[in-house]
């Protein structure tokens, strides 16, 4: 990965924020910005191909890439798992092979296996670029470039930010992320949530506290979906508990700094993570990180085909 003086960003997999420089990350959400208010397009040297593996389901990630790939005008391969050799067997390793011997550049893939990607970066004969859309619990680097961009629109630096990561952490890909990366850019992280999704390992990052004893001086409430699908047994709560104690309630909303913002990945569980009517409220960027996706994926993908051209 490199980037020039002038702030050109150049990768060959995007796999895990662990591996964006500070500068990397500014860049990316500067080029971001250069499609969202200078509606550029960038010229590339050749064809390119994308496919869209998502063996997960998914709106806006996949979505937003597609209009992303389209708008930079870059040929989209359909692929659906439910239709392709998939289901006769095939490995995501040799789909993924079968995919870069066609001449398909750029695989941007959604897996619920975590790490899914390293077999497929190591590989020596897949010369695809990974980009990935989530793997697992494991990592989710463009919902966390797309979370920094909006957080940098909003307050234009990380540095000494209150943000506070709220709900399902030990299976949110989206917290993982963000957490490493915010610490890095200079931000206090609290955490809060019931504790049985709280893990250990996240105290090196922030501080896990009381919602109520934080509500009213954050800057960024960044509240994460209550992922049913990858709960096993005995961590149940009614909407209605979980509201009352760990959601966004409209008193805890009348609590906040008048500066303050709101952030959800999305889907929302509406009436769970927050009261239904507050998704656009204000203080909600909910709407924007999606608009702020499409154009961070444009950024995302151009830095990859800029290592390819
Ligand atoms: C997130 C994901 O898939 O990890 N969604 C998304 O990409 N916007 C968060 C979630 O599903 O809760």
């Amino acid at each position: 990965m490199t980037i020039t003086p002038d702030g050109i960003v150049s990768i060959k997999h995007l796999t895990s924020m662990a591996l964006l420089s500070n500068d990397e990350v500014l860049g990316l959400i500067k080029r971001a910005q250069d499609f969202k208010y200078q509606r550029i397009k960038p010229v590339f040297n050749r064809q390119f191909f994308v496919a869209n593996l998502f063996f997960e389901n998914s709106t806006r990630t996949h979505k937003s890439f597609e209009v992303a790939e389209k708008k930079l005008g870059l040929d989209v391969i359909e692929f659906e798992a439910s239709t392709s050799s998939v289901k006769k067997g095939e490995t995501l390793y040799d789909t993924v092979l079968t995919m870069s011997a066609i001449g398909v550049d750029v695989c941007v893939i959604r897996h619920t296996d975590e790490d899914y990607y390293q077999e497929l970066v190591d590989s020596r004969t897949i010369q695809a670029a990974i980009v990935n859309g989530g793997d697992g619990s494991g990592q989710h680097p463009s919902q966390s470039l797309l979370d920094l961009m909006t957080i940098y629109e909003e307050f234009g630096t990380f540095d000494g930010l209150k943000i506070m990561i709220a709900g399902d952490i030990t299976h949110s890909r989206v917290a993982k992320s963000n957490m490493q990366m915010l610490k890095r850019l200079g931000a206090a992280i609290y955490f809060t949530g019931p504790e049985s999704w709280y893990a250990d390992e996240f105290d090196v990052y922030g501080q896990y506290v009381g919602l109520d004893d934080m509500i009213d001086s954050v800057d960024v409430l960044m509240l994460l979906r209550v992922q049913h699908e990858r709960h096993e047994s005995g961590e149940t709560f009614s909407k209605e508990a979980y509201h009352a104690q760990y959601g966004l309630t409209h008193a805890r909303y009348a609590q906040m700094k008048a500066s303050a913002i709101i952030m959800h990945p999305a889907p929302v569980n509406r009436g769970v993570e927050i009261a239904s009517d507050l998704v656009e409220a204000p203080k909600s960027r909910i709407i924007a990180q999606m608009t702020n996706g499409m154009f961070m994926r444009m950024a995302i993908l151009e830095a990859i085909l800029n290592g390819k051209a």
